[in-house]
């Protein structure tokens, strides 16, 4: 089925100027940029995007890796697009991503690893709407 799911390039990947390359990987995997913005994400909105995260001990730490630098948000369209942007990540730690993933061809180490993808329809659909209202994503 088409699916929407919402992606994050993070700063390590913004100060490297490689936002291109990323969408590169995403458009030929058959993903669709329906939406796409710049934004330097403030404390209060990085603590509340991660707040599923709040009683993990990296939380802070992602908090402020976060809020680092600018990030691209971005909603990917596509048939099965939750799935299929989660393989073309690669797996949350570098350190074991497959080989040819984003993460594991750019990633710095968990917690600066480049991208983040929604993990279900569920989540991907709130994690839009937090970014994105409805006139701004185009399909
Ligand atoms: P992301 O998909 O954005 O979701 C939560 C983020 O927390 C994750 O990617 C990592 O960048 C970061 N993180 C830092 N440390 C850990 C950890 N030990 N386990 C999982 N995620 C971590």
């Amino acid at each position: 089925a088409v699916e929407r799911t919402l992606s994050i390039i993070k700063p390590d990947a913004t100060e490297r100027n490689i936002t291109g390359k990323v969408n590169q990987r995403l458009e030929d995997a058959g993903l669709r940029i329906v939406a796409q913005k710049r934004l330097k994400l403030t404390e209060e909105q990085a603590k509340a995007f991660y707040i599923v995260h709040k009683d993990r001990k990296f939380y802070q730490d992602l908090v402020n890796f976060m809020t680092s630098g600018p990030v691209v948000v971005q909603v990917l369209e596509g048939d099965n697009a939750i799935a299929k942007n989660r393989e073309v990540m690669g797996a949350t730690n570098p350190e074991e991503a497959a080989p040819g993933t984003i993460r594991a061809d750019f990633a710095r180490d968990i917690e600066a690893n480049s991208v983040h993808g929604s993990d279900s329809p569920e989540t991907a659909a709130g994690e839009i709407k937090f970014f994105f209202s409805d006139i701004e994503v185009v399909g």
